[in-house]
């Protein structure tokens, strides 16, 4: 099989008027849809447990998006059976065959790109445009992926020895667990998913509770695309099931994005051998970052806070790759801020659905913990722009907050807070603003605006993050052109959307055939 050059699913205009249209249509539809109660999927069998719990709209509350079973510890176990039944079969179907499964996926999804789009906006508080990468991200995953199964199902030895014939089998490791955060609800799960699945691997897919529906209708997708019952089995719930899960003798592989409080707690169970486990789990961990943005003296200032706002309040800065703090030279540093007060004060806050530019953060726990932060940035610096909670249907909204003059040890300058607040740190020179990028306890992503070739070539041998961005924004990496990927506590750099990614769930066979 050879499929045409893979291309990223192009961006969404929503200003223009039919598809504007079609959005607003999308998400009255998918209004009419809230509310319904999706069941557990073990081996293909809809299963309700004892006790359900609901996922609501971040921007109003009141609205339940879904109900959902929460999963006992009965129920994990049945599901890692199920996928290890499943494996049997699975693991002998045809590279082509797993390779057309994720393409119909891609296709479902794209005739239905609004309607998913709306799902988002609803269960997760994203605008419109953010939606749509979302969804974007996602299909351009499913086509990538399977071409790079491809690609690796026809990879062999480097030479072949003298009087024999080698050969290089990447072959599936298993059964394993998926456990995708809600802030890429989509792409991100679907995204491990089919990674895992495309090599021939099965899965349990545990989604975050707050983003519980997006993932039981992308499992209802792949059924309606052909996957075959207990290749994906879906179990919802909190951190008990997960680690039910995790530390089942029979799980092969946990593939996780999230907090690095919970990866690092993943990676420790996931090392204890557990009786009657015959195989070293591998862990495929994709955790925080507290990203920098490095503003240099000799730099176009309004590209650098146009950059700037975009990474640090886009969705919130509830991304991974959101700058949380911003380096800037000191003979640049009062002229940014005041462009930055200017930029961040005029950014309006609403209803995502309403497509807003920035909207809620994603529950009352991430609510709180903002404005802590917000309190304790006050003690470590000075507020510039936003700095309290907003009052509209309830929602969890936090105006867009920028703090600055933050000391660069600070731990507002260390810690990863997850919401719209952006920190301000002044640096003596170039050197002094290179220090202070690389002295988290992350790598994730980072940029720096500059005019100079030579201090950018610097920053390409010194900025130690996985995903680094010279002139440009410091979030919205693109399926193929920018794997993605973070050094030290941001994870195990296994880079999403790279040449390396399904290596991570294959072990490779040596064969070697006297002639
Ligand atoms: N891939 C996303 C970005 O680059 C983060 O997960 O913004």
């Amino acid at each position: 099989t050879t499929l045409s050059p893979f291309h990223n699913e192009p961006f969404t205009d929503f200003k223009d008027a039919d598809t504007k249209r079609g959005m607003l249509e999308a998400l009255a539809q998918v209004r009419s849809e809230l509310g319904a109660t999706y069941d557990l999927i073990i081996g293909g069998q809809q299963r309700r447990s004892g006790t359900t719990f609901t996922s609501v709209n971040p921007a109003r509350p009141a609205e339940v998006i879904g109900v959902h079973s929460a999963a006992t510890e009965a129920d994990a176990n049945d599901a890692v059976s199920a996928a290890q039944q499943a494996f049997l079969s699975w693991k002998r179907t045809s590279v082509t065959e797993r390779v057309a499964l994720l393409q119909r996926a891609a296709e479902l999804i794209r005739n239905r790109h609004l309607t998913f789009c709306a799902w988002l906006t609803l269960e997760v508080g994203k605008n419109w445009a953010e939606a749509d990468a979302d969804v974007g991200e996602c299909i351009d995953f499913l086509e990538f992926y399977a071409r790079e199964a491809l690609r690796l199902d026809s990879a062999t030895t480097p030479i072949q020895f003298p009087g024999e014939r080698n050969l290089l089998r990447y072959i599936p490791l298993g059964a394993g667990a998926v456990i995708p955060p809600w802030n890429f609800p989509f792409a991100i799960m679907a995204g491990m998913t089919a990674a895992a699945i495309v090599c021939g691997n099965t899965v349990v897919l545990k989604p975050s509770p707050d983003a519980p529906t997006i993932a039981a209708r992308f499992v209802a997708l792949l059924s309606e695309a052909g996957l075959p019952d207990g290749v994906v089995n879906l179990v919802q719930g909190g951190p008990e099931v997960g680690r039910a899960i995790v530390e089942h003798p029979q799980i092969r592989f946990i593939a996780f994005t999230g907090s690095k409080k919970v990866g690092l707690e993943i990676h420790e169970r996931a090392a204890r051998t557990q009786p009657g486990q015959h195989f070293i789990k591998r862990t495929i961990l994709e955790l925080g970052g507290k990203d920098s943005i490095v503003v240099d003296s000799d730099s176009d200032i309004d590209a650098a806070v146009d950059g700037v706002v975009a990474s640090a309040f886009g969705f919130s800065g509830q991304k991974c790759s959101a700058c949380s703090r911003v380096i800037v030279a000191s003979s640049v540093y009062d002229v940014f801020c005041d462009r930055l007060r200017e930029r961040v004060s005029a950014l309006a806050t609403g209803d995502p659905a309403e497509n807003f530019a920035t909207g809620p953060v994603i529950n009352s726990v991430a609510h709180k913990r903002v404005l802590d932060y917000i309190q304790l940035g006050q003690t470590e610096g000075r507020l510039l722009a936003g700095g309290k909670s907003l009052e509209i249907e309830g929602g969890y909204y936090i105006a867009p907050t920028v703090i600055s003059d933050v000391a660069p040890t600070s731990r507002l300058a260390q810690e990863e807070i997850f919401g719209p607040l952006l920190a301000v740190i002044r640096a003596k020179d170039f050197d002094d603003a290179l220090a202070i990028a690389n002295n988290t306890e992350y790598g994730l992503t980072g940029a720096i605006y500059t005019n100079s070739r030579e201090k950018l070539n610097r920053a390409r041998d010194e900025f130690h993050v996985g995903n680094l961005y010279l002139n440009r924004k410091c979030t919205g990496a693109m399926v193929g052109a920018h794997p993605f990927g973070g050094f030290n506590m941001s994870g195990t750099d296994s880079k999403a959307g790279g040449p390396d990614y399904l290596t991570l769930f294959t072990q490779a066979k040596s064969i070697a055939e006297k002639m």
